[in-house]
Parts: structure tokens; C-alpha cells; sequence
């Protein structure tokens, strides 16, 4: 029998206007655009400004221009997954408010939460609901609205973060195009270096928890950063490994981005050349879960059918994982 794999056929990409430069964020906290460019590569980020927005405003505007790019009509959609740790509400999940407001009724939609590997949990499991042949277009977005969850005058931490989303359309194929495989680990001992402390059962919202500042991203920045090194290096050489990939057959690499550091250690333990690796750390910081959708979108149309891309991520949990993607179509 044929098998049944799940392309990309459409991807978008949303980030907000509003631009938080390091000459900004040095009037918040003691920090110098100097000291982030060299230690995290970001010049500046994305901040979703505006009463009464949430992650599913940014994630509908990618949505939206996603079903108008592949010329599909919001009823066709029949899965919805958004990954994100910055949800609307913790109920309902942030893709049926997303599935709501683009009109896609016909989905059954979910949330899924792997922080900054939560896209590339997300696409895996979307193409295992293609390649099994119960669904035929299905829509995976990685969202967030980090500045939700970001304490401004920690500089460990509000140098890093950033607005924004992307999605992307699956669809099935027969052809040798695709996810080709993934590799997806988890964790959780490494708990304690990143989390939220507060909001969940454990700690429910109390006074005490908002003076104790618990309801901001709590980062161990260096170990996390040594976690993140080797993990998502390791686990990229490991997927080409195992598919007989070279260096040579790589088109991209497009690794979560978190730190300039961590994409150049990645790219060099996988040979892979400078030019060949998609950054925009630079422009955006860490989004969290838009980081590698919205890299994708962006060199959209530099992707031709046939490209292998190696798509890599390591994030709170701790979680990692690698995904192979034969890209489906030329732009
Ligand atoms: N400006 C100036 N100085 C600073 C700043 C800042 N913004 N932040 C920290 N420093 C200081 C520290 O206080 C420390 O000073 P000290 O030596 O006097 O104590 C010094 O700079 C070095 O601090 P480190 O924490 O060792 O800095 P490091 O080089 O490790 O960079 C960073 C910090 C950028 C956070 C890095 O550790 C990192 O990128 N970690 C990994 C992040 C990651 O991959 N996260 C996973 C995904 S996120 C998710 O899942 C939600």
C-alpha cells in the first residue's frame, strides 16, 4: 500500500507592530544593547500591544491569510492545534477560540504545551492524524504572547522574549514529500531550571504569588543554555544519522531560536554552513512557539520542492526534538 505522508502545503506568519528595540529595554532594566547582541544576538522584539488582545488575535491573523493563500474555505479545516504556553485562558483552549473566530467549525481543535518545542510536538502529532488517513487538512499553529508572561524589570529575561506566531496548513500526499520522520524526547527532570511557578493547581493565583512575582517565566539561564546545546545539537545528527543525511543534502536548518549561540553550536556540530541556517533572532527574540514557524514563512519563498530541512527545538520541560521535512511545493 502507498504511504500516506503529510506535506506542508501553506505556511503564514504574524508578528505585531509594535517594535521593543535594546535601546528601549536599556531604560527598563540595567542592561546595554552591546551585552544582548553578544550574549543572545537579538537587536530587538515584536510586543503585542492593545487592550483586549491575547495570543489568539495574533494566531487569527495567520490563520486567516494562511486559508486565503491555499485558497481554503474555514469549513474544510477538520483538526486545529495550537501550541503555545501564553494561552487565552487556561480554558477553553486558545485553538477553539482561534477555530471560533475564523470560522473553522467544522475542526475539533486542542491545545498543546511543550514551551518552546511545543511547535514541533504540535507538527508531529498533526501529521500522524494525516498519515493515518483520518483527517485531510489540518492546521497547526505555534503561538505566543510572551510579553504576557514577562517580568519587565528582570533583565535575565525580558531581553530575551518576543510576540509572535505562524501556522501552517497539512495536507496529505503520496509522493516522497513531507515530515519524512522526528525525533521527540522529554525531560522533566529538567522542571526546575525553567518554569511558571504560579497559576497552575499547585500554586493557584493568591496575593502571594503576584508580590512574589510567580507568574513570570522563571529561567536558570545557564543551565538551560547547556541543556539546550547539547540536546538540540545532539538530537538534529542523531534524525540525520538515522536517515543517512549528509551535510551536503541539507538545504536548511531551521532551529528554535533562542539564542545566536545555541543555532551557531547546532549548526556546526551538524556541518551545516552558516548560510544554509535560517536566523531572525535578530528581529523577533524568542517567540516561543512562533520562532520557527515564522522563519519558515519568511524564507518561504527561497524553499523549492525537494529541499531537505532539518527543523530542531529545546524548551522548558525540558522538551527537544528534531523533525525532517521534505519541503512539498515551490513558491
Ligand atoms: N544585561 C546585562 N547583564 C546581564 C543580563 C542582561 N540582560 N542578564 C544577565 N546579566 C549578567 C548576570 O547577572 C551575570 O552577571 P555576574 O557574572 O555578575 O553574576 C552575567 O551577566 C552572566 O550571566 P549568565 O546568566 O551567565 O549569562 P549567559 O551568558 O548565560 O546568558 C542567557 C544568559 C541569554 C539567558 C543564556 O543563558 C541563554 O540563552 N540560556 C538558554 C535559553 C534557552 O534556550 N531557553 C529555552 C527556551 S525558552 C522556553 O522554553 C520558554
Amino acid at each position: 500500500m502507498t504511504k500516506l505522508r503529510a506535506a506542508i502545503t501553506g505556511i503564514h506568519g504574524y508578528a505585531p507592530p509594535y517594535v521593543l528595540s535594546n535601546k528601549e529595554i536599556e531604560k527598563l532594566v540595567d542592561t546595554s544593547d552591546e551585552w544582548i547582541m553578544t550574549r543572545t544576538g537579538i537587536r530587538e522584539r515584536r510586543i503585542q500591544k492593545g487592550e483586549g488582545l491575547a495570543t489568539s488575535d495574533m494566531a487569527v491573523e495567520a490563520v486567516n491569510s494562511l486559508l486565503q493563500k491555499t485558497g481554503t474555505r474555514p469549513e474544510e479545516i477538520e483538526l486545529v492545534i495550537c501550541a503555545t504556553v501564553t494561552p487565552d485562558m487556561v480554558y477553553p483552549a486558545t485553538a477553539n477560540i482561534v477555530s471560533d473566530k475564523c470560522g473553522m467549525t467544522n475542526a475539533f481543535s486542542f491545545d498543546l504545551n511543550a514551551a518552546c518545542s511545543g511547535f514541533i510536538y504540535a507538527l508531529t502529532t498533526g501529521s500522524k492524524y494525516i498519515e493515518s488517513g483520518s483527517y485531510k487538512k489540518v492546521v497547526v499553529i505555534g503561538a505566543d504572547k510572551m510579553s504576557s508572561i514577562v517580568d519587565y524589570t528582570d533583565r535575565q529575561t525580558c531581553v530575551i522574549f518576543g510576540d509572535g506566531c505562524g501556522a501552517v496548513m497539512l495536507e496529505p500526499t503520496t509522493d516522497d514529500f513531507g515530515i519524512m520522520d522526528s525525533i521527540m524526547r522529554t525531560d522533566g527532570s529538567g522542571r526546575i531550571h525553567l518554569h511558571q511557578k504560579a497559576g497552575g493547581s499547585l500554586r493557584p493565583a493568591s496575593h502571594e504569588t503576584i508580590e512574589r512575582k510567580e507568574h513570570f517565566v522563571y529561567q536558570e539561564g545557564q543551565a538551560v543554555f547547556k541543556f539546550a546545546v547539547t540536546r538540540m545539537a545532539d538530537v538534529s545528527a542523531e534524525i540525520m544519522e538515522r536517515n543517512k543525511l549528509t551535510a551536503d543534502d541539507i538545504s536548511w536548518l531551521v532551529p528554535h531560536q533562542a539564542n545566536l549561540r545555541i543555532i551557531d553550536a547546532t549548526g556546526k556540530r551538524m556541518g551545516i554552513p552558516p548560510e544554509k541556517v535560517m536566523i531572525n533572532i535578530d528581529k523577533y527574540g524568542n517567540t516561543t512557539n512562533g520562532t520557527i514557524p515564522l522563519c519558515l514563512w519568511e524564507w518561504e519563498k527561497q524553499l523549492k520542492k525537494g529541499d531537505n530541512i532539518i527543523v530542531a527545538a529545546f524548551g522548558g520541560g525540558f522538551t527537544w526534538g528534531s523533525i525532517w521535512i521534505k519541503w512539498a511545493y515551490d513558491s
